[in-house]
C-alpha cells in the first residue's frame, strides 16, 4: 500500500490529478481510514504496532503530497514568468496617429481669422427648410433663379440646403442692432446634383459670411475679401472680381484665384481660362434686411459665400476635389504637418 500510494503521487503532475490522489490516499474514504475503523478484528496485543504504521503510512502521505502539491505550483509560476518575460530592449511600436483633413485644417484657419476680427461663427442646420434657404433670401417658390442651384429635395418643405445662406436670414433675424454690427461667418456642407468631376462635387463645405451696420460699403466687401485671401494663399497669388447675379445681393460678384497648376496660361483644372471660381459675394439686397424684420433705410451690409474645397485645391496644389471624399489616408496623410 505505501509503495502504491508512493508512486501514486509521483505520477499525478496537475493540482486536480493531485487533489483525487490525496482523497483516495488519506480520505475518509480511503484504505487506511478503513483500516483504522476495522481495528476490532485485529487481534488485541496487535492493535498498537498496526495503528503505528498505519499513522506512519498516513503522515508520509501526507508529507509527500504537500511537497509535490508546492512542487506543481512553483512549476506554474515559473511557467507564468516566462511567459510574461519583457524584452525591455525591443523598439516600441509607433501609435498610428489621425490627421487633420485639408479643409479643416483651412476652416480652423478661417475661422479663428474672422474670430480674431470680432466675428461670431454660427452652423445652421444641414437640412434646411426651404423657407431659410430660398424664400428668406429672395427667392419665391418660381422663382428662375432657383435653377442656378439644383437641389436635393427631402420633401415639400424640407431640403439639403444647396447653400449656407440659410445661415443668413437666421442671424439676421435673432440680431439686436442697438447691440452693436452684426458680424458672421457660417461654415458648413451644401449638397448639389451636380455630375462630379474634378472642380465639382455633389457634397462640399461652404463658408458664410456676413456683416450688417450703418454706412457698410462695397469697399468694406472687397477689402475684406481680398485680406482674407491673402491670409490663406500669401500676397503673390492673383484675385479678380466678376459682376455676377444673385438674388440676395445687389449688386453681386464672383472672385476668381489664379490657377495653380498653369500659372495663369490655362490647363484642364481651370477649364483653360487660367482663373478658379472660389466665391460669390455682393451688397445684402434690402428684400433680405426685410424680411428678416431689419429696416434697410437704416442698416446695409455685405455678404460671401467661400467654397472651402475650392480654397484648399488652391492652397496644397490638389488637382481634384474627389480626393476629398475618398478619404485614402495616403492622400489625406500628406497634410499632416500643415500646421
Ligand atoms: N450662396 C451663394 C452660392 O452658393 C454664394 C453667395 C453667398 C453669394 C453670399 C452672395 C452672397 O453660390
Amino acid at each position: 500500500l505505501r509503495e502504491q500510494g508512493l508512486s501514486e503521487i509521483s505520477q499525478a503532475k496537475t493540482e486536480e490529478k493531485l487533489n483525487d490522489v490525496r482523497v483516495k490516499l488519506v480520505g475518509r474514504k480511503s484504505e487506511l481510514t478503513e483500516i483504522l475503523h476495522s481495528m476490532k478484528e485485529v487481534e488485541p496485543e496487535k492493535r498498537r504496532e498496526v495503528g503505528q504504521n498505519v499513522n506512519k503510512v498516513r503522515d508520509l502521505f501526507n508529507q509527500k503530497l504537500d511537497d509535490a502539491k508546492n512542487e506543481i505550483v512553483e512549476k506554474l509560476v515559473e511557467e507564468q514568468l516566462a511567459k510574461e518575460q519583457i524584452d525591455v530592449t525591443l523598439p516600441g511600436r509607433v501609435t498610428h496617429l489621425g490627421v487633420k483633413h485639408p479643409i479643416n485644417i483651412i476652416l480652423d484657419d478661417l475661422e479663428n481669422y474672422f474670430i480674431g476680427m470680432g466675428y461670431q461663427v454660427v452652423q445652421g442646420p444641414e437640412i434646411e427648410t426651404d423657407h431659410y434657404c430660398f424664400e428668406m433670401m429672395n427667392l419665391p417658390k418660381d422663382h428662375p433663379a432657383r435653377d442656378m442651384q439644383e437641389t436635393f429635395y427631402v420633401d415639400k418643405e424640407d431640403l439639403l440646403r444647396s447653400q449656407t445662406s440659410g445661415d443668413q436670414a437666421r442671424v439676421l433675424e435673432k440680431h439686436d442692432f442697438t447691440k452693436g454690427p452684426l458680424k458672421m461667418v457660417g461654415p458648413g456642407k451644401v449638397y448639389r446634383r451636380d455630375d462630379d468631376d474634378a472642380t465639382h462635387s455633389h457634397q462640399f463645405m461652404q463658408m458664410e459670411g456676413l456683416v450688417v451696420d450703418e454706412n457698410i460699403t462695397m469697399g468694406d466687401l472687397k477689402g475684406t475679401l481680398e485680406l482674407m485671401t491673402k491670409h490663406v494663399f500669401g500676397q503673390d497669388r492673383e484675385t479678380r472680381l466678376r459682376p455676377s447675379y444673385f438674388p440676395f445681393t445687389e449688386p453681386s460678384v464672383e472672385m476668381d484665384v489664379s490657377c495653380f497648376n498653369c500659372d495663369g496660361k490655362g490647363c484642364p483644372i481651370c477649364k483653360y481660362t487660367g482663373w478658379i471660381e472660389v466665391l460669390g459675394a455682393g451688397m445684402v439686397h434690402p428684400n433680405v434686411l426685410e424680411n428678416a424684420g431689419v429696416d434697410s433705410n437704416k442698416y446695409g451690409g455685405f455678404a460671401f459665400g467661400v467654397g472651402l474645397d475650392r480654397f484648399a485645391i488652391l492652397k496644397y496644389g490638389i488637382d481634384d476635389i474627389r480626393d476629398f471624399y475618398t478619404n485614402d489616408v495616403r492622400f489625406l496623410e500628406q497634410f499632416s504637418r500643415e500646421e
